[in-house]
């Protein structure tokens, strides 16, 4: 028995980093999975290694910007998996800049892939979530002796948002990039408000420095050296730079009946960075 037996999902930024490592575990605690990335070969490569262990896995190539993109993914998860109740939203991008020396086309590209997309991906996913929450609570209805399942067991949905530290403080040289996560954080409570009574759950992870792709790109946009960058990256409580794994087990805790009572709320994975 896996925690997410029976569980349909997408997972966006899903060729890499964070949403690779969630991918794969969510197939591994039994959902199905739809991995999403604008890297279509990537999408295919975690697909495949994924299949290779035995669980269900589809690549999609999407550019979460676009919104007939964004459609898509949902209705290939319908066609696939037969509906979907669990989204989480990993694809990002940084760019290391002040306001003055930002360009506008990166203001723009960082708002549409981390913000706009959080919006496409809910304005999609959140009609068929909401549609299999009302079959799930009709087939309740009669199959449990005509008891009708409780509000606190429907099960409609969960989204999980990636966030940042930097959604809940300010960073350096990082302009859009902090709007943006504190964007997520704030749109997190919006969607869980407007969302819960449909039984749909979100909620935000906010992962501190962790060791994946963008990290080491961020080196590279700032000039930095990596090795010194990594490591001072790694100065906090817990003394070591985060895991893909480390956030992945955080999404699972948020998409899983384990949290069934929580929503609205943002999560700090970050090895005590901002405590
Ligand atoms: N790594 C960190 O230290 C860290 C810290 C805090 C928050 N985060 C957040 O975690 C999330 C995942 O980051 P990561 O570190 O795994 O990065 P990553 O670069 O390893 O992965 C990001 C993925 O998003 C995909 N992507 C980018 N633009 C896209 C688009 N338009 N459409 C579809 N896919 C697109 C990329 O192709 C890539 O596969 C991001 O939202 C990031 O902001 C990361």
């Amino acid at each position: 028995m896996g925690a997410m037996d029976g569980r349909r999902a997408i997972v966006t930024g899903a060729a890499s980093g964070i949403g690779r490592a969630t991918a794969h575990l969510l197939a591994r605690e039994g959902a199905r999975v739809l991995v999403v990335d604008l890297d279509g070969d990537g999408a295919e490569a975690v697909a495949h290694e994924i299949r290779a262990k035995g669980r269900e896995a589809i690549a999609v190539r999407a550019d979460v910007t676009r919104d007939a993109d964004c459609r898509a993914a949902v209705d290939q998860a319908v066609e696939a998996f037969g509906g979907l109740d669990t989204l989480v939203n990993c694809a990002g991008v940084i760019r290391r800049a002040n306001a003055v020396d930002l360009a506008e086309a990166d203001w723009d590209l960082v708002m549409a892939v981390n913000v706009k997309s959080v919006y496409l991906m809910a304005h999609h996913a959140v009609p068929v979530m909401a549609g299999s929450a009302m079959a799930e609570s009709a087939s309740a209805a009669t199959d449990d002796r005509g008891r009708r399942a409780s509000d606190g067991q429907r099960r409609g949905g969960a989204i999980v948002n990636i966030g940042s530290g930097w959604g809940l403080k300010g960073g350096p040289d990082a302009v859009a990039y902090c709007a943006s996560k504190g964007a997520v954080v704030n749109m997190t409570r919006a969607m869980a408000i407007d969302h819960g009574p449909q039984g749909i759950r979100v909620n935000c992870v906010c992962p501190g420095d962790t060791d994946t792709p963008m990290l080491r790109a961020e080196a590279r946009q700032l000039g930095a050296d990596e090795a010194a960058f990594l490591a001072e990256s790694a100065e906090r409580p817990l003394a070591r730079l985060g895991t893909p794994d480390d956030v992945a087990q955080a999404i699972l805790y948020l998409v899983s009946d384990a949290s069934s009572w929580v929503t609205g709320t943002t999560l700090v994975v970050d090895g005590g960075g901002i405590a």
